[in-house]
């Protein structure tokens, strides 16, 4: 995991200071919708870990900075990225747009054309290509992210994919975590039981044993990995000591949410087709948290997940960018806010915590971050307008001034 060093101490006051802090991790049903938001509110630090979070007038340091007329909120949790990657696909985008659909351009394109580009650039090509994106990410406001592998097809592939997540996680002031995409295609020319062999007898045994990695992934699609496929892999990643993350019911049903609820995963991502026997799954799953991805759906054009009937079930919800070259070339927690209120239905509040305190949980961070409470790491960001709303309301504008890591302001990194 990256992250810069701890910062000195400091303390802020703003119009809005919503620290997201009570109640544990994570925030299922109407807990989303209830976070701590104080009007005139102040975080201190020290040695970049909160001491106070809440308000002014309860707070008895040393004077802090005023910040004015803004709101202060955690920093944005990205917990479903597929960083590292190499080159975009707009020529696929267009392609769907007149009509070919992105089922019809897996195979010469896809997953597997963004594994050739991959494969044909060098390692410093590939870190320069990442790193304004997570540049751009902080700019944002993302204070920490999931790095994903999964463009890699091969056992040697991934394993190097793995290797440069970790390289950018050391230089970027953000925490990341990596996870290890096992099963995302099947490589070109085997047989989708012979990658899922490998992929569990070697590929997760070696990335776990070179410490590369803090949790295995797999796409279940028809045109991807089965349920069964899933299961297997759930059993290697165990045996690694590995949580286990899954893509559930992006382009049709699979059952995949029930099946990562009864594996135990930390998460079921996408839900776009998740039915009832999912959604009654995911609203008593103790472990495992529905990652909405409502800028794949946007790109895609395809049907929204069940976000309010999961929300209205009791189900844990987050929300996370999916960035990546062919489904969701999105990068931003604002934008994915947006998207989250106007194609998913979830009120200003949920798309909050659903981008902060519960994908940090799902990244296994919330003892560190997530929220602004005593004992966690000042991460925070500073938003142009005391009204929390405005971020869902003015899509396609940045509302971040300014990104704080450990207590120091990295805007501009
Ligand atoms: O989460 N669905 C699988 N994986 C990605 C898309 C990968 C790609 O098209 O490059 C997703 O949407
Ligand atoms: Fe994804």
């Amino acid at each position: 995991m990256g992250g810069i060093a701890n910062g000195s101490d400091g303390a802020v006051r703003a119009a809005t200071m919503a620290t997201m802090a009570g109640g544990g991790a994570p925030r299922r049903g109407s807990d989303l919708g209830s976070p701590a938001v104080v009007r005139s509110g102040v975080v201190a630090w020290t040695d970049g870990i909160v001491t106070y979070a809440g308000p002014a007038d309860g707070y008895e340091g040393a004077a802090p900075d005023d910040l004015g007329e803004v709101a202060v909120v955690p920093g944005f949790v990205d917990c479903h990225t597929h960083v590292p990657f190499f080159g975009w696909r707009a020529d696929e985008y267009e392609a769907r747009l007149a009509g070919r659909s992105y089922r019809d351009l897996h195979g010469e394109g896809g997953i597997s054309r963004s594994a050739r580009m991959l494969a044909e650039a060098s390692d410093e090509q590939v870190l320069a290509f990442c790193r304004p994106l997570l540049s751009e990410m902080l700019a944002a406001g993302t204070t920490a992210l999931e790095l994903k592998t999964g463009y890699g097809l091969s056992v040697d592939a991934e394993l190097r994919l793995a290797r440069l997540a970790r390289r950018l996680a050391g230089e970027v002031p953000q925490t990341c975590t990596v996870t290890l995409l096992a099963c995302h295609a099947v490589p070109a020319g085997m047989e989708r039981p012979d990658w899922v062999r490998i992929a569990c007898d070697e590929l997760i045994p070696a990335a776990a044993e070179q410490g590369l990695v803090d949790a295995v992934d797999v796409y279940v699609e028809d045109i991807a990995f089965s349920v069964e496929d899933l299961e297997r892999v759930a059993v290697a990643a165990a045996g690694a000591g590995l949580p286990i993350r899954c893509h559930a019911d992006q382009l049709g049903h699979s059952a995949a949410a029930e099946a990562a609820v009864r594996l135990g995963a930390r998460s079921a991502d996408h839900c776009n087709h998740t039915g009832p026997g999912g959604v009654a799954a995911l609203a008593h799953a103790p472990a495992t948290v529905a990652t909405l991805l409502p800028a794949s759906t946007f790109s895609l054009r395809a049907q929204p997940a069940p976000a309010r009937d999961l929300i209205g079930a009791g189900a844990a919800v987050a929300v996370a960018t999916d960035f990546n070259p062919g489904t969701s070339p999105v990068l931003s927690m604002p934008e994915v806010i947006a998207m989250g209120c106007s194609l998913y239905g979830l009120t200003t509040t949920e798309a909050f915590t659903a981008a902060t305190v519960n994908p940090a949980w799902v990244l296994g961070l919330h003892d560190r971050l997530g929220t602004l409470e005593p004992g966690k790491r000042a991460d925070f960001v500073v938003l142009d307008s005391p009204d929390l709303a405005t971020v869902p309301y003015r899509p396609g504008h940045n509302p971040v001034v300014q990104t704080w890591i450990g207590g120091r302001d990295v805007s501009g990194r």
